[in-house]
């Protein structure tokens, strides 16, 4: 699998990332394992998981994720060859929602212990606090860096004006940056005015500021659940009207065009841009056609017209 430069880290990472959120709750650890392992044979080393994962699923309290996939390193004895994010600061069982530094100090270690290794390399702040000082936020991450814990960090879940006060903030202090940014983003996108509370989709803006400051945006959802090409999944009211219609009808004319699946296309369109995705799957097939789209070249053209699609 072909490599990209993380932001401003530096760091060489997969140019697909695999999300690990529903293992070991929706998916069994052995389905876990087979999909872990599929994304590994197909050259991938760039995985997602957080503390909460997935503690809404009924019967879970949360670092379930965390754990199967330490589970599965530790068996396969392939930790060194691997890229390991997690995130902190959403409230789940025991634990509220912050980025207090105590917070940040304590569910590092929770989530070093559930993976079951020395060093996370990327370290997120999962959504946005702002009750907690920056500096307090940003001096503890950057206490996890000195000290060997974390070896990036990065912000999801924020405003453009947010990430760029903290990292300014961090540059100031001579702390740790934020290197990347993780949010909800696809190819189509919110009405406006759409809320997506807790979470947020990224704004022109922060994708303007992504561009401009090298700071990498990695795509949430980017798949929308499936919907490109699932009658069973809806995307959500957010997403109805005219701007989705066009748009949808030129991504299935691109995929058509490219002999790709729309879903395809619309990781496509993401690398095309420099944009990171993310790919989830709960089967062999759905991987598999996401993994798929690297191999899908689109034409400046093709780019220019799913960009120019819409009201
Ligand atoms: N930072 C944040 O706040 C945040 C929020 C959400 C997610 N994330 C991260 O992003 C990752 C991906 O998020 P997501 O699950 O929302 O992504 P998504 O790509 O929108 O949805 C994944 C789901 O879509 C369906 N799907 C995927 N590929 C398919 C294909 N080729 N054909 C048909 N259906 C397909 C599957 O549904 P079924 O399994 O139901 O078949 C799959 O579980 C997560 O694992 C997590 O690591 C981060």
């Amino acid at each position: 699998m072909r490599k990209v430069t993380l932001g401003t880290s530096g760091e060489k990472v997969s140019a697909l990332c695999l999300g690990a959120m529903y293992f070991g709750t929706r998916n069994d650890a052995a389905s876990s394992y087979a999909l872990l392992d599929q994304y590994v044979a197909a050259g991938g080393s760039f995985i997602d998981t957080a503390n909460i994962y997935a503690h809404w699923v009924p019967g879970f309290q949360g670092g379930e994720s965390e754990t199967v996939l330490g589970q599965w390193m530790r068996e396969r004895g392939n930790r060194n060859d691997l890229f390991i994010a997690s995130k902190v600061g959403f409230n789940y069982p025991g634990v509220g929602r912050g980025l207090s530094a105590r917070q940040i100090l304590t569910e590092c270690d929770r989530s070093l212990q559930r993976l079951g290794i020395e060093t996370i390399d990327l370290y997120y702040a999962h959504v946005d606090d702002f009750q907690t000082p920056l500096e307090e936020t940003l001096e503890a991450f950057d206490r996890l860096v000195q000290t060997g814990k974390v070896r990036y960090i990065a912000a999801s879940n924020f405003m453009a004006w947010r990430l760029e006060k903290a990292r300014w903030t961090s540059r100031t202090n001579g702390w740790a940056e934020y290197c990347c940014i993780q949010q909800r983003y696809s190819y189509l996108r919110g009405k406006r005015g759409a809320s997506f509370d807790p979470q947020l989709e990224a704004s022109d803006e922060l994708v303007q500021y992504c561009r401009a400051e090298r700071v990498t945006l990695l795509a949430y959802s980017a798949l929308l659940g499936g919907m490109y090409t699932r009658r069973d999944r809806d995307p959500g009211s957010q997403y109805h009207g005219p701007d989705s219609n066009a748009r949808l009808a030129e991504l299935n004319a691109v995929a058509a065009e490219t002999g790709s699946t729309p879903n395809q296309v619309v990781l496509a369109w993401m690398l095309a841009q420099g944009v990171l995705p993310l790919i989830a799957g709960s089967t062999h097939e759905q991987l598999a056609e996401n993994i798929g789209a690297l191999k899908i070249a689109l034409s400046d053209d093709q780019v220019a017209r799913l960009n120019a699609a819409g009201a």
